[in-house]
């Protein structure tokens, strides 16, 4: 691994209290996100009365555990073909994934923030007062070859007839949302539309009859997180063997992207097995538990991708900037205020962490072409600018020491568009 030494060597001087305080604070962003809804009364647990028969009960937000024991071994006996080499999507003609930003406000932004319809208030930074606009001029240059340019004629005539689908958390729905944008512009009004937000969305587009979806999936499998709205909540439970629920919407899509990462990093998870019939769950930390959702979803990936009809994409990790001592090691902030890439070759944060990588690309490389990986990862490491910090809408009322301390809840988890997702859509265009 290229970058191992570096873990390694920057975890010394990192210290356990950091890291979570690192987990509270992408905990307490990720939940933020939608907490108009989340006071809820418990009474109305439609399951208190009848969990004893019938398993498995389908988990949602009011799911508890009877008990937790320790794991014990349990998989779904997947263990993939042969590991080719190089991963798909890596290393055919050239690396797109190693290469370097270059400024370059001709070609860039690739849409005006202000002109798409379909913009998050979380992610437009624009609109939430940023002013220095630098972090939507950045192209990304692979090393040794250019890529595709983006084509928005070419794309749609890729995706006629077809439904492609974003499956995972809310970077996931960033990337969804940058493609919306990147492709809505050149169809009229009357003939795209946008679904209500849900566990699907979907944006639709006529003449080409097409669909560009996302799935609310942040597990992967089914969890007690999968309402899109609700969930806050202090236990992860997931059916590690499971992919049910969002398997349905999912199985019939064309081109499926997925990605799935930081709702590992906040501390253990609790598994409830689908032949579990007392509620009795096992405990897991994240890591070896986000292995197991893996490996369920690669063995679906196993016996129903194919290349020429169902395409399988997977987007690595995406960093977060939450210690600036990481790329400065004067600094006591985070991503707030960072208006420039790095430009430190390799550069690597803690926060991407590396056995999970590890861990992964393991798993990739066992589906061999079934799946292309987007490996965006070390690319956007480089991107501490992109961020939104403070400029995005948060729903929860700030306090006067917020607001005197902008570090203090800036959100340096998800990104500006246009900005970084666009480019991962680039490489996505680029592959597809
Ligand atoms: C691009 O940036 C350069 C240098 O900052 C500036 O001189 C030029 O006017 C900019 N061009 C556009 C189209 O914004
Ligand atoms: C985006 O469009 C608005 C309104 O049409 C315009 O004022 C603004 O300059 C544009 N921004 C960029 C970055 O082109
Ligand atoms: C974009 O793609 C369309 C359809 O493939 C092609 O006709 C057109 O020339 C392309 N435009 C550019 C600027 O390459
Ligand atoms: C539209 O696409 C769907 C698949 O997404 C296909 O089943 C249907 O036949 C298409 N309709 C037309 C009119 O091409
Ligand atoms: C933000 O950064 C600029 C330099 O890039 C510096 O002058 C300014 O004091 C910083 N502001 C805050 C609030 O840290
Ligand atoms: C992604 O690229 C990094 C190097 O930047 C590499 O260490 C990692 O193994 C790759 N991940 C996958 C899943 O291919």
């Amino acid at each position: 691994m290229v970058q191992g030494w570096k873990w390694s060597r920057r975890r010394s001087y990192f210290p356990l209290i950091s890291l979570i305080f690192m987990v509270l604070i992408t905990a307490t962003i990720l939940f933020n996100e939608f907490r108009i809804h989340q006071y809820q009364n418990p009474d109305h647990n439609p399951h208190l009365q009848n969990t004893q028969k019938s398993p498995p009960v389908e988990l949602d937000r009011f799911t508890t555990c009877s008990s937790t024991v320790e794991y014990s071994g349990g998989d779904m006996g997947w263990g993939g073909g042969v590991r080719h080499s190089p991963v798909p999507g890596g290393v055919k003609e050239c690396d797109v994934f190693a290469g370097k930003w270059v400024f370059d406000n001709g070609s860039y932004p690739l849409y005006n923030e202000s002109h798409c319809p379909y913009m998050s208030d979380q992610l437009a930074c624009h609109k939430h007062g940023r002013l220095d606009l630098g972090y939507q001029y950045w192209r990304w240059q692979p090393n040794e070859c250019n890529l595709k340019r983006w084509n928005v004629t070419e794309m749609w005539e890729k995706l006629r007839g077809k439904r492609l689908m974003f499956v995972g958390d809310s970077l996931n729905r960033g990337q969804w949302i940058s493609l919306v944008c990147l492709l809505q512009s050149v169809i009229p009004a009357d003939k795209r539309s946008m679904s209500p937000n849900a566990h699907l969305t979907v944006f639709r587009a006529e003449e080409y009859n097409a669909t560009v979806e996302f799935l609310w999936a942040p597990l992967l499998v089914d969890s007690n997180s999968d309402d899109p709205v609700n969930h806050r909540l202090s236990d992860r439970i997931i059916r590690p063997d499971s992919l049910s629920r969002h398997l349905s919407k999912w199985e019939n899509a064309d081109i499926l992207v997925f990605n799935t990462y930081l709702w590992w990093r906040q501390g253990p998870v609790k598994l409830l097995w689908s032949s579990e019939d007392n509620r009795v769950c096992e405990e897991l930390d994240g890591v070896r538990a986000m292995e197991l959702a893996m490996k369920t979803w690669a063995k679906w990936v196993d016996s129903n991708a194919n290349p020429l009809e169902k395409r399988v994409f997977f987007v690595t990790m995406s960093p977060t900037h939450l210690w600036g001592q990481e790329w400065n090691p004067e600094s006591e902030g985070n991503c707030y205020n960072e208006s420039n890439p790095i430009t430190q070759e390799n550069y690597w944060g803690t926060g991407s962490d590396l056995p999970t990588m590890n861990m992964v690309e393991d798993i990739l490389s066992r589906l061999g072409s079934k799946v292309t990986v987007l490996n965006i990862t070390q690319l956007s490491e480089y991107r501490k600018d992109g961020h939104p910090s403070i400029y995005r809408k948060f729903w929860e009322t700030l306090s006067p020491e917020q607001l005197s301390k902008p570090e203090s809840y800036s959100d340096c988890i998800h990104w500006c568009l246009p900005g970084v997702p666009d480019v991962w859509n680039e490489l996505l265009f680029h592959f597809l």
